[in-house]
């Protein structure tokens, strides 16, 4: 059956930067579950549910109509054919996906679509709780983390200003799949690092 590498971690880790490299040093499919949520919370924007309404928000998610495809080895999750790569990156949707990531029957329904992904073959998939609860069966977990200030830092060299330990808090403390360090995981401090150092650690992890 196919490899999985689970890679966990706090908002701005380098979690996406980090496998991504991954991914291609291996030839897996990349996954970002984050961008999967990120398009729940942007479909429901769109539609002008309330993200804070956990029915409201359930019910978008069982009447949706989406399709995973692999495209340049990177999942993606289809709205209506349209991949919304550009419009799931901005402050309201970040501010937003928290409260739609905290609802049980989207958690389940986000864990379906996610492990349906290895129909694409080998996987590095990131997000919060991959080696906790979507693939805990996967000998490949690591969970990355860095300072606030180098998190902050890296955040605004992308243009972006968030409260990024706002969003840690409510995604550490919500009932449901909260984010913590794998049981097993590798745990790895990015502060100080250039994503080609963290990117040889989890590597030469994974041949060893
Ligand atoms: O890239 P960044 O760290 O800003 O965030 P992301 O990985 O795109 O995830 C955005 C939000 O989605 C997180 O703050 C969580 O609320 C939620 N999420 C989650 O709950 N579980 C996942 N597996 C991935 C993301």
């Amino acid at each position: 059956s196919p490899i999985v590498i689970a890679i966990d971690g706090t908002s701005a880790s380098g979690k996406s930067t980090n496998a991504r490299l991954v991914a291609r040093a291996l030839g897996y499919v990349y996954v970002d579950t984050g961008a999967m949520y990120r398009t729940l919370a942007w479909y429901c924007l769109k539609l002008g549910v309330d993200v804070k309404d956990p029915e409201a928000v359930a019910r978008v998610c069982r009447r949706w109509k989406t399709e995973l495809r692999c495209v340049d080895g990177q999942v993606r999750l289809l709205v209506d054919g349209y991949y919304p790569e550009r419009e799931i990156r901005t402050a309201e949707v970040s501010a937003a996906v928290p409260y739609v990531a905290a609802v049980p029957a989207v958690r389940r329904w986000m864990k379906r679509k996610q492990r349906e992904c290895i129909r694409f073959g080998n996987l590095v998939m990131e997000g919060r709780d991959i080696g906790t609860n979507v693939f805990p069966e996967t000998e490949f977990k690591y969970y990355l983390d860095a300072s606030l200030e180098e998190r902050h830092r890296r955040r605004a060299a992308e243009g972006v200003q968030e409260d990024l330990a706002a969003r840690d808090q409510r995604d550490s403390q919500r009932k449901v799949a909260p984010l913590m360090v794998p049981l097993g995981a590798r745990v790895i401090n990015t502060s100080g690092m250039t994503p080609e150092q963290t990117s040889a650690l989890i590597l030469e992890d994974i041949r060893q």
